[in-house]
């Protein structure tokens, strides 16, 4: 079927972000979504295999169980969009239970090229499925995906894996009503979310053996060199994942294990970092099932339907636009 890449019009400021991010007073941050360039989206694809990090395989098994449900409780006719699909692996087992009944779009909307690539080539021989990707942030990509509904489509948009959880709190509860406004009533939204399970679980999620996330983590500092010509010394940083217990939340850090001055010319300007000083990288909020419904409520969802996987605690939640 047809594929097409749309490409953003304005590219996130890598340049700037990390300039404010590493200035700031207080702990140094720098945004998650940059942990995506083409090394980035390769390493998560190997982190979705690796035996700790069971959040994928545990979505997957819901989808692949229950599409067929989640498909028969939907509007008759509806267009797919998809915010940060990756790879769109998992996708596959909705497409094809919509397929049963209706030719689809489906809208992969990510800021990583390499992951939109690589989603239309694991997607795109669907029989009865376009594919229409947008390189654009969420929202952005969403009104574009939403401006190609036909008279009677209904909007299915997807957002799974819990990368809802890379958001605060409030902040994911601010994102739910701006997705909320772009959708009419009866459109739906799947949301994946990572539920609370035992601590050494959760770390080890984050922290595989085989330093894969490590890696993952650390190419953030890898990205600045190459691209904003910084001299980040690569060996001088070590990964690290924490749990923060008063927010149920993994964070990701980047440990300077030294005193020393990194130079990141093409942000013009030089970043000073103490022995022990970290940068925050991510955050991975931990829900529980029953969040979910409250979540949806006070955003102008009601939550139709819930799925938990047995093996990994990890909702999918079918929230219908009221
Ligand atoms: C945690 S991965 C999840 C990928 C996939 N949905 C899954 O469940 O395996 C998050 C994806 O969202 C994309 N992403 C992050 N921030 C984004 C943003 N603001 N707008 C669009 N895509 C974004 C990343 O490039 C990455 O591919």
């Amino acid at each position: 079927m047809a594929t097409a890449v749309i490409a953003q019009h304005s590219k996130p400021d890598l340049a700037a972000d990390v300039r404010a991010g590493l200035l700031r007073t207080g702990q140094k941050e720098l945004p998650s979504k940059y942990l995506y360039d083409e090394v980035g989206s390769a390493l998560f694809e190997v982190i979705s295999f690796l035996p700790e990090y069971g959040l994928t395989r545990a979505d997957e098994r819901l989808l692949r169980r229950h599409s067929l449900d989640i498909v028969a409780r939907l509007e008759p006719h509806v267009l797919v969009a998809e915010l940060g699909s990756g790879s769109g692996k998992k996708t596959r087992w909705l497409l094809e239970a919509l397929t049963r009944r209706q030719r689809t779009t489906y809208c992969p909307i990510e800021l990583s090229p390499t992951a939109l690539a690589r989603c239309a080539s694991e997607l795109g021989q669907i029989e009865c499925v376009s594919i229409v990707g947008f390189e654009r942030p969420y929202l952005d990509g969403l009104l574009a995906a939403a401006s190609r509904r036909q008279n009677e489509d209904h909007l299915l948009v997807l957002f799974l894996g819990s990368t809802i959880g890379n958001f605060d709190r409030d902040a994911a509860e601010r994102f739910l009503t701006e997705v909320r406004r772009i959708l009419y009533r009866g459109d739906a939204l799947l949301l994946g979310t990572d539920l609370e399970k035992p601590l050494p679980q959760l770390l080890a999620a984050y922290d595989d053996p085989l330093g894969v996330t490590a890696a993952f983590n650390l190419n953030l500092l890898a990205r600045i060199n190459r691209e904003l010509g910084a001299d980040f010394d690569l060996a001088s940083f070590r990964h690290e994942a924490r749990y923060n217990s008063a927010e149920q939340r993994v964070e990701m850090h980047l440990r300077s294990t030294r005193d020393q001055r990194v130079a990141i010319p093409r942000s013009g300007c030089t970043v000073t970092f103490t022995e022990g000083e970290t940068i925050w990288t991510e955050s991975s909020h931990k829900y529980r099932a029953e969040d979910v419904a409250g979540m949806a409520s006070r955003n102008g969802f009601r939550c139709d339907s819930q799925w938990i996987d047995s093996e990994w605690p990890f909702a999918e939640s079918l929230l219908i636009a009221e």
